[in-house]
């Protein structure tokens, strides 16, 4: 694989080996420190971002990498100046042996990948796919149960825009005998392409109408926040599906709470106290995944 822009590339051979290095890295970090010395990586974020950004540049420097790195590119880039997309890919490809970017338009990342020497990496795009997002999210889930087959997920919130969410049903459809129930706000459902992926796949879809319809042994809760900054004032005023004690006690010992963070109102604060509650560690090992992630591209096929 040479440019990472869809969850749909990853086989489960890719997971496999990217899981088994996440692990060697978390556990032996300081063998790794100089893996990627000499490279130089670019993040170009046109999207706010605390962790993809963050722990990708973090994955990057621990692997003894250089950074150069643009945080808002949409107000402090050339982009500013009238600069297309890819006239700056063509400049930042001469600077970085690979280039890390978010981008308000779903296809930004695919469309630099085509034209792009160096490897794209999809940190983001719009209302469409988050592939190093679901990279962790499967790791994490992997981590608690050393398999994805059998799995049963609760995807909760809004569905529509957010583009974890269609990451993550892609490429939990790699694996046998997946349930998914969508628990979506009025309005903000999973559209039909990610509902035909799962099912086309061999998985099976269940729309909710609230998480009473979720059985209590699920195993995943994968709670989201409302994509505001992608709407209409009006499409979101929504009532909330909220996580609070209450309704997680309703919950299995072995059902743990995932979320992508940033979160709103949608899980209290009192469930970060609950030993299913995996949000915090979930964000950790975004930077383990992100390591195994660069050291593949950058490390194997050179
Ligand atoms: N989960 C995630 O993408 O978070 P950031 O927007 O902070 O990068």
């Amino acid at each position: 694989m040479r440019h990472v822009t869809s969850s749909s590339q990853f086989t489960k051979e890719h997971l496999k080996d990217l899981f088994a290095l996440a692990t060697e890295l978390k556990q032996n970090p300081s063998r790794y420190g100089q893996s990627l010395s000499g490279k130089v990586v670019a993040t170009l974020f046109y999207e706010p971002s605390t962790r993809t950004r963050l722990s990708f540049e973090s994955a990057i420097q621990r692997l003894g990498a250089s950074l150069i790195s643009t945080e808002n590119a949409k107000e402090v880039s050339s982009a500013v100046k009238g600069e297309s997309l890819s006239d700056t890919i063509r400049i930042v490809e001469g600077y970085a042996e690979a280039i890390v970017m978010r981008h308000h338009e779903n296809d930004a990342a695919y469309e630099a990948s085509k034209i792009a020497a160096v490897p794209i990496i999809n940190a983001g795009g719009g209302s469409g796919e988050h592939p190093t997002q679901s990279l962790l999210d499967c790791f994490t889930i992997y981590e608690q149960r050393f398999s994805l087959d059998k799995l049963s997920i609760a995807v909760i919130g809004d569905l529509r825009y957010g583009r974890t969410v269609h990451s993550l049903v892609k490429m939990l459809s790699l694996f046998d005998d997946l349930t998914v129930y969508g628990v979506s706000l009025p309005g903000l459902e999973l559209s039909e392409e990610y509902i035909h992926y799962i099912e086309e796949h061999g998985g099976r879809f269940i729309s909710c109408r609230s998480l009473q319809g979720v059985p209590s042994d699920v195993d995943v809760l994968y709670q989201t926040r409302t994509q505001r900054e992608r709407m209409s004032v009006a499409e979101g005023e929504v009532q909330e599906i909220i996580i609070d004690q209450h309704v997680l006690d309703r919950f299995e010992k072995h059902t743990i709470v995932l979320h992508p963070l940033p979160r709103n109102q949608e899980i209290a604060p009192e469930v970060d106290h609950d030993p299913r509650a995996l949000y915090f560690e979930q964000a950790k090992n975004g930077m383990w995944v992100r390591m195994a992630l660069l050291y593949m591209l950058l490390k194997e096929n050179h």
